[in-house]
């Protein structure tokens, strides 16, 4: 049985074998959660991205799916890039696209037989996703999915998303 955990704090700083990035197609980097990974990371993360952009990922990471690299300087074995979608004021954007990051974090944490996962509020910062409505599918996403993590902790830097997501957990 999968723990869903909250931690209030910084992401780069958590102690666990997988660290999910909310990152870009490019996978060369960006600022918040990218920004941080990359900056507390080293440039070993970056240099196996650009491996995956020079072999599977010519085109770049497809929104919705995900990769992994090495950690380098974090206190985690791998660091999991996902592309969340961008939020479309017209509504057309696709939650299932954000679902899948979680999804498909999940199922390369467990090809890498990663036991405790931390997760960032994926899409809800440069690409504008409301937090309540990514909390909600953030949490029923990795509740109903099929992983053999032991924990998936939801890592917060601010206490609105901080709120969001305990709110969500608290729900049956
Ligand atoms: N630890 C935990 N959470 C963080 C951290 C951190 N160090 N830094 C930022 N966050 C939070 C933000 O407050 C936001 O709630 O992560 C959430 C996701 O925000 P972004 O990092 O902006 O990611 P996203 O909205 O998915 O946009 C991705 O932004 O940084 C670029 O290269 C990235 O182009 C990509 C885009």
């Amino acid at each position: 049985m999968t723990r869903l955990t909250l931690t209030h704090g910084d992401i780069t700083r958590q102690h666990v074998d997988a660290i999910v990035n909310a990152a870009n197609s490019s996978l060369l980097g960006g600022g918040g959660v990218d920004g941080a990974i990359h900056r507390a990371g080293g440039p070993e993360i970056l240099a196996e991205c650009r491996a995956l952009r020079a072999s599977r990922y010519g085109r770049g990471l497809p929104t919705g799916q995900a990769v992994a690299t090495t950690a380098g300087q974090l206190p985690a074995r791998w660091v999991i890039h996902t592309v969340g979608p961008v939020y479309q004021q017209d509504g057309s954007a696709d939650p299932e696209l954000l679902a899948s990051c979680y999804r498909e974090s999940l199922r390369v944490a467990d090809e890498l037989g990663a036991r405790t996962v931390a997760f960032p509020a994926i899409s809800t910062g440069v690409y504008r996703w409301p937090m309540d409505d990514a909390a909600r599918i953030a949490v029923e996403t990795v509740r109903a999915a099929r992983t053999e993590a032991e924990e998936v902790r939801f890592v917060l830097l601010d206490e609105r998303a901080y709120d969001r997501f305990a709110e969500q957990l608290r729900r049956a």
